[in-house]
């Protein structure tokens, strides 16, 4: 039985403010959320304050996404080891919008999965069609090169201890989600391409949903047999949103 995950991506959003009175409104309302695991993926520099006010909770923090490099000259990067200091459970590869506009490839993301594994840090690898190729046909496609980028470079076994975030690009902080059904089908493919490798492994990967996910659209997309969770943004930034997913999750 794969444990629900729920994830708050909260991109570059945020103040040291508004980030103690979100934190303080997810604690309050956690004690309704016994059974799904919670996470909040900040910006680098608030990780620290971040720790510090849920340390001792049953709320996990992660990161954005990380360097590549162990340590040196790499101005502006951030390593695993760095992560690690801080407690971070987990970090975010390959979203959409490191791969839009920081021209990050398959083949680097699977990089970055390998090096945050290997630190002990649970990556959380993001897959996902634009519109264009949704319209194309050729979703399936896409989101077997992006998965397989990994499982050529560090074999299928790099998954067991990971998650996998189908995130169409179409309904990312669009307001547009996908269905239920077109979400279910994609997971599924993506579920079926682990099982062809490694059965055990498909069936533990938890495989979470992202884009425009709500409180009131999470519960039906959650009850599907592929859906573990979800990794959210707007909602994530909100604790009553965040808190109604982790609950539906739950
Ligand atoms: P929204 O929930 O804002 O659509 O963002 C989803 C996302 O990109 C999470 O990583």
């Amino acid at each position: 039985m794969r444990q629900p995950l729920v994830a708050g991506n909260w991109k570059m959003n945020g103040s040291r403010e508004s980030i103690k009175v979100l934190l303080d409104g997810i604690k309050d309302g956690m004690g309704e959320v016994n059974r799904a695991a919670v996470v909040v993926c900040a910006p680098y520099v608030y990780l620290p304050g971040v720790q510090a006010r849920l340390e001792g909770t049953a709320v996990e923090w992660g990161a954005q996404d990380l360097s590549i490099e162990a340590s040196g000259a790499y101005t502006g990067e951030i390593s695993a080891a760095m992560l690690r200091d801080f407690g971070c459970g987990y970090v975010i590869v390959g979203h959409s919008e490191r791969r839009a506009y920081h021209g990050e490839s398959d083949a680097l993301v699977a990089k970055k999965y390998a090096v945050a594994r290997a630190a002990g840090l649970i990556p959380i690898l993001c897959v996902g069609e634009t519109l264009d190729e949704r319209e194309q046909g050729i979703t399936e496609e896409v989101v077997a090169r992006q998965l397989d980028a990994l499982i050529e470079l560090e074999g299928v076994a790099a998954l067991t201890d990971g998650v996998i975030a189908y995130e169409p690009v179409w309904a990312i902080g669009t307001g547009k989600t996908a269905s239920p059904e077109q979400a279910q089908e994609v997971h599924a493919f993506i579920r079926g391409r682990v099982a062809a490798k490694d059965a055990d492994v498909a069936e533990g990967v938890r495989i979470l949903y992202g884009g425009s996910m709500k409180p009131d659209n999470a519960p039906e997309l959650i009850s599907k047999p592929d859906i573990d969770g979800g990794l959210i943004g707007g909602a994530s930034l909100k604790p009553e949103d965040f808190l109604g997913i982790c609950k539906a999750a739950n």
